[in-house]
């Protein structure tokens, strides 16, 4: 069989909203991970960032829990941990979505202590998780996207909040997208017509983050594909739709509405296949992306519109996540993509 196994730490949990994802994420992957190839170290992260002995994991991992019980400690890394970290693991895959776990700031952590992980580096973990950063690196790579403005909290005056609204009005038109520039899951995003619902958006908006951006409204139907593999090989998955029921993709449709299809493969012209594969290929390549992202879109046939609108560096990788079922559907087996994304990180230079 295999001379030795390979010492894998899944690291699950964390601080971010999209926690409970992660835990199902975690479970799936431990479930498919071939355990004649692999010793897999399960290390939960609580969502006020403590991580948990391998003990405590294991059983929260194989429980039910729906997050990582929250603890009181002083010491963000028990000792067992960090000896495990430093002295047994060949690998981290951190299985962590949103801030503090899809931003850079693990993997920055992870390239301190000289352990490889999974997927993208710090660079292109943080400029993923900045909508501004990558709408700007998109542009500057010519990377077709929706307009945009960025809204600065510190150049933001509420009294004036109506000279702001008609300024990016006449800019983007309306209706108007806001967003806080680092968040996901839809947290913090709305949509906005008319004075009273902008100055109520960018307060909210200004809870998560201080930075924002405003874009244009695209009409079209939300297709995403998935990116495997490294800057010099890169394979892209067929192309999958989402049709939700609600006035857009928030927080309940993603993650509570059971009414939200994906559409596998998603119903195109061979042109926007091909468009939308080489979109794929240059966004992972425009934000230094390595190993796994998800890229979506915005897509109007009839218009001829294929509109990048970004790029996730660690997706949802539940039996049930779009990034996993298309790969499915381009003839990669779930745990045939878990295989190919640590002989990634294994080859990549520490
Ligand atoms: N410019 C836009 N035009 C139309 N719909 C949008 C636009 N931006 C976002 N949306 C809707 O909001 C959802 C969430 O926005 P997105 O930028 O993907 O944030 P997140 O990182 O939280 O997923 C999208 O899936 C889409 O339904
Ligand atoms: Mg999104």
């Amino acid at each position: 069989m295999f001379e030795s196994k390979i010492n894998i730490a899944l690291f699950f949990g964390g601080r971010s909203a999209e926690h409970e994802v992660s835990l199902l994420s975690a479970r799936s992957i431990f479930q498919a991970l071939n355990q004649d190839k692999y010793n897999i170290f399960p290390i939960a992260i609580s969502k006020n960032g403590y991580f948990r002995s391998l003990a405590v994991s294991k059983k929260i991992l194989f429980g039910e829990d729906k997050r990582v019980p929250e603890v009181e400690r002083t010491n963000v890394l028990p000792e067992g941990i960090l000896n495990l970290l430093e002295n047994k693991i060949d690998l981290v895959f951190p299985v962590l979505h949103g801030p503090f776990g899809e931003d850079g700031k693990i993997q920055g952590f992870l390239d301190v202590l000289n352990i490889k992980y999974v997927g993208c580096n710090l660079r292109a973990s943080a400029v993923g998780m900045d909508k501004a950063y990558m709408k700007q690196i998109f542009a500057y790579n010519g990377i077709p996207q929706s307009k945009f403005e960025i809204l600065k909290k510190m150049d933001y005056s509420q009294q004036k909040s109506s000279n702001f609204f008609n300024e990016f009005a006449k800019n983007l038109g309306l209706p108007f997208f806001i967003k806080p520039a680092n968040m996901g899951s839809s947290i913090g995003i709305s949509r906005v017509n008319d004075l009273q619902s902008f100055a109520r958006a960018v307060n909210e908006a200004f809870e998560f983050d201080k930075k924002l951006i405003l874009e244009s409204n695209v009409e079209g139907r939300e297709l995403e594909s998935a990116v495997l593999g490294s800057e010099k090989d890169i394979k892209v998955s067929a192309a999958g739709e989402i049709i939700s029921t609600h006035d857009f993709y928030d927080y309940q449709a993603k993650y509570e509405d059971q009414s939200t299809e994906l559409i596998i493969p998603a119903k195109l012209s061979p042109a926007a296949k091909a468009k939308i594969r080489n979109l794929s290929v240059q966004a992972f390549r425009a934000v230094g992306a390595e190993g796994i992202s998800r890229l979506d879109f915005f897509v109007n046939e009839e218009q001829d519109q294929i509109l990048v609108n970004e790029i996730n560096t660690m997706p949802g990788f539940t039996k049930f996540s779009m990034y996993p079922l298309l790969f499915e559907e381009s003839g990669i087996s779930y745990s045939e993509l878990l295989d190919n994304l640590i002989e990634l990180a294994l080859k990549k230079d520490k």
